[in-house]
């Protein structure tokens, strides 16, 4: 199937709660949910099947150069299907054209399959965060994603 991505607006708000209460133990709330969307510095995209039904989404936000993913989710029995690498694809693309130097995010250390699909979207482990997480208690894996052109002369 093909999904377009486009910016979450609040209108999107009742169909990402859904979705947030189905795919995580411990969920946003409502209130949440609606200050990620609405944030100043908001990079909240959602993935849309032809239809326009939401099939995924991800919330994000950025500070100066740095960019944070908080939540990426896609309904269950739409996964394995890319729809979470292109809602990261495009977050690196908006990310760069804004001039952001890197974007980061923290991972449960017991979800391996979020932790692949950032290692395919060139997120790289840089740390741990002991007990950053509850419901259940849990290890956070900080990953970063440098957004800074390789190419670039560091000393130019
Ligand atoms: C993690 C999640 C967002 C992935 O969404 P998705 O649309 O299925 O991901 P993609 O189809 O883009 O997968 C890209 C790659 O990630 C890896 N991956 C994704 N799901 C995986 C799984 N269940 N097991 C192993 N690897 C997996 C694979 O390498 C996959 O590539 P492949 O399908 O070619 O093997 C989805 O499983 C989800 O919503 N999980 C619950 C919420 C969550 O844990 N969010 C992340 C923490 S904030």
């Amino acid at each position: 199937m093909e999904y377009r991505i486009s910016p979450l607006s609040p209108a999107h708000l009742p169909e990402v709660d859904a979705i947030e209460v189905l795919c995580f133990e411990d969920p946003w709330s409502p209130r949440l949910l609606e200050e990620a969307v609405t944030g100043q510095n908001a990079l909240c995209l959602g993935a849309f099947s032809p239809a326009g039904e939401l099939a995924g989404y991800l919330l994000a936000a950025y500070v100066l150069d740095e960019g944070c993913v908080d939540n990426v989710a896609v309904r269950p029995e739409l996964r394995r299907q890319g729809v979470a690498s292109l809602l990261l694809e495009a977050l690196a693309g908006m990310a760069r054209s804004r001039g952001l130097a890197f974007l980061t995010l923290e991972v449960r250390a017991s979800n391996l399959p979020a932790q692949r699909l950032y290692e395919k979207q060139g997120y790289r482990p840089v740390g741990r965060r002991k007990n950053y997480y509850s419901h259940p208690r849990e290890d956070a894996i900080l990953m970063t994603l440098e957004l800074r052109n390789e190419t670039e002369d560091p000393d130019a």
